[in-house]
């Protein structure tokens, strides 16, 4: 009863004659409110409605571009193809089919910090959130002779948490090590089915991590810059094509034969292009502040410097990105 009444309030309920039955609950409601405390707060009252409909989902999507502005370094692409792509979505209040993002790139290259921001901006508890679900096939799936079971949880597990809240997050990391036949089993959760099993999936969020295509995109972010052309140019339209043919060639990733990127249920592929030493220091820079230190440069500097690049003959990208920036900042500081 519960879960069927959640599911009413979000879509509103159609009394007879076709009458939206959720607005005039909300009036009927509000008049209590009213007459309790004394005062028609019709804002506070929407928001608790909002709390109850759209569990702990808080958007805010201001704060998402201004910390991807001012924190994210080098990634002009991503950045703008993950801001249009959440943006459009959140504010659409009956969306199609739930919105499926896939993030490709090479190590520290901020895949996972981008995910991390979306979670903070979109969830009020952020990674704590009920509603943020996190997968690794390393810490999740580690038994391959367990593949059944771990399809048969999985599958559950997303459901359960669907049926609980349609408004969740869920993230797969490492899909270049997650086991062939696994993801298949979410092939139902990313189309735009209307309701499954008595729930509406179509307003959460899948978002898959993975190196696949990492070689690839740093080949054209070289090939721009021995052109002398800005990488700010580079479209997805450049690399979307080699970012699937990585993909679908390689049969340790997890879409590996499954269909889903050849059935289109893939909403956006999302290249992250690896960093320069400018983009280094950046990362040094952010971390030095979030740290609490101050920005000194012999320290930022000489981080940098720390970092080996590649190729050989030119040194021009961070061979792993920022990844292990914040472990290098004590030995120099
Ligand atoms: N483009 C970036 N801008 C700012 N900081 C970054 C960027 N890329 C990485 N970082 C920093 O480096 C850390 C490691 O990066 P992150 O975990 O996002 O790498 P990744 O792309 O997920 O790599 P991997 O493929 O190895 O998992 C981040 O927590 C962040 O502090
Ligand atoms: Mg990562």
């Amino acid at each position: 009863m519960v879960w069927g009444m959640r599911w009413e309030m979000e879509w509103g309920i159609r009394g007879p004659g076709g009458v939206a039955v959720f607005p005039l609950m909300l009036l009927v409601l509000s008049g209590l409110a009213g007459a309790r405390g004394g005062v028609w707060d019709l804002r506070s009252l929407s928001c608790s409605f909002r709390t109850y409909c759209e569990c702990d989902f808080r958007p805010d999507l201001e704060g998402l571009e201004c910390d991807l502005a001012l924190h994210l370094a080098g990634q002009p692409l991503a950045r703008q193809l993950v801001t249009k792509a959440v943006r459009d979505f959140v504010q659409d209040p009956a969306p199609s089919k739930p919105l499926v993002l896939s993030f490709h790139g090479w190590t520290g290259t901020g895949k996972s910090y981008v995910s991390s921001l979306l979670v903070r901006y979109l969830f009020q508890e952020g990674m704590r959130s009920p509603h943020v679900h996190y997968f690794s096939p390393i810490v999740h799936f580690p038994h391959p002779d367990r593949i059944d079971l771990y399809k048969e949880d999985l599958k559950g597990w997303i459901q359960g948490n669907l049926t609980a809240c349609g408004r969740s997050l869920f993230l797969f990391d490492e899909m270049d090590k997650m086991h062939p036949g696994l993801i298949d089993v979410l092939r139902p959760f990313l189309g735009p089915s209307w309701v499954l099993f008595g729930t509406n999936y179509r307003k959460a969020i899948f978002i898959f991590i993975s190196n696949a295509g990492g070689e690839q995109i740093n080949q054209l972010a070289l090939e721009y810059w021995r052109l002398r052309k800005d990488r700010e140019e580079i479209r997805l339209q450049d690399l979307e094509p080699a970012i699937s043919k990585a993909v679908l060639d390689n049969p340790r990733h997890g879409f590996w034969q499954s269909g889903i990127l050849e059935e289109q249920l893939i909403d956006l592929l999302v290249p992250f292009l690896p960093l320069r030493r400018h983009h280094v220091r950046h990362c040094v820079a952010n971390e030095l502040a979030q740290q609490g230190l101050e920005p000194l440069e012999p320290t930022i500097e000489a981080v940098v410097d720390s970092i080996t690049y590649f190729p050989e003959e030119e040194k021009l990208f961070s061979s792993n990105g920022c990844k292990t920036v914040a472990s290098r900042i004590p030995f120099f500081m």
